[in-house]
């Protein structure tokens, strides 16, 4: 397994405040994870909503994804998620922003494991979901730190990401994480593959109006 970042780990990374203002200071862009909690519900939500805007405006049309964002990336949806105790979130944190070194980065992307929403798919008792993995394109290539504040090599954001996924996975008694992904999202299905899930059922999955046709694939933890 690559240089893993555990969530433990992840959210003592947050406290490296110094490491990172200095890679701020040479204009370095980099992300840290570390556990969400109740209040980070508003800011979720709107990393939620935009991080899903990035990715399917272009196939999906204007009022269909509208009124999904709208609902499903609202605050309480999230409030709801992080008070539930079979599910994890998991934040990607940017540096301080340029200009602005004492102050908190902002949440660019996440990772979301829950209890299996999967309802025409027969789940097992020890399955877990990942709901959701959101990351904007910007940082996509950004060094992850650890958490003494340094980089780790050969680690990009999302790998660490579902790192932090599988490991909350398995701390849940998790043996088995599933999820379903539009058939047409390749990007995202060449990283499921390259992580190991593969394919084990369809599913129909409701975006406003509009029926689309997803894949849903699976990984032993
Ligand atoms: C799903 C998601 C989190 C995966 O992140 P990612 O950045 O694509 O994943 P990686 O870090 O593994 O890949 C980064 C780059 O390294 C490349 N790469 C990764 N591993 C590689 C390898 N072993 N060999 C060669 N290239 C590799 C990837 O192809 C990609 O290159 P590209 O930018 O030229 O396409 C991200 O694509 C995302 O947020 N997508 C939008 C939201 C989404 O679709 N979420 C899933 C909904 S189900």
């Amino acid at each position: 397994m690559r240089g893993s970042f555990l969530p433990e780990e992840s959210i003592s990374g947050a406290s490296a405040p110094s490491a990172v203002r200095r890679f701020a200071a040479e204009g370095m862009e980099t992300i840290t994870l570390r556990r969400a909690t109740a209040e980070d519900a508003p800011a979720l939500a709107l990393t939620g909503a935009a991080t899903f805007l990035e990715a399917f405006t272009w196939m999906l049309p204007g009022p269909d994804i509208v009124a999904h964002t709208r609902k499903h990336h609202a605050a309480e949806v999230y409030a709801r998620y992080l008070a539930e105790p079979g599910a994890r979130v998991t934040l990607a944190v940017t540096g301080p922003a340029v200009g602005c070194p004492d102050q908190p980065g902002s949440v660019v992307g996440y990772v979301l494991i829950c209890s299996p929403e999967l309802p025409s798919f027969p789940v097992l008792p020890t399955d877990v979901e990942l709901k959701r993995i959101y990351l904007f394109s910007r940082f996509r290539l950004a060094p992850v730190l650890d958490a003494a504040g340094r980089i780790i090599a050969n680690l990009r954001p999302a790998p660490a990401l579902l790192d932090a996924a599988l490991a909350d996975a398995r701390a849940l008694g998790g043996s088995r994480l599933l999820l379903g992904t539009h058939a047409g999202n390749s990007r995202a299905i060449a990283f499921y593959r390259r992580n190991g899930f593969r394919e084990v059922g369809t599913r129909l999955f409701q975006v406003g109006s509009l029926q689309c046709s997803d894949l849903i694939f699976a990984r032993q933890l």
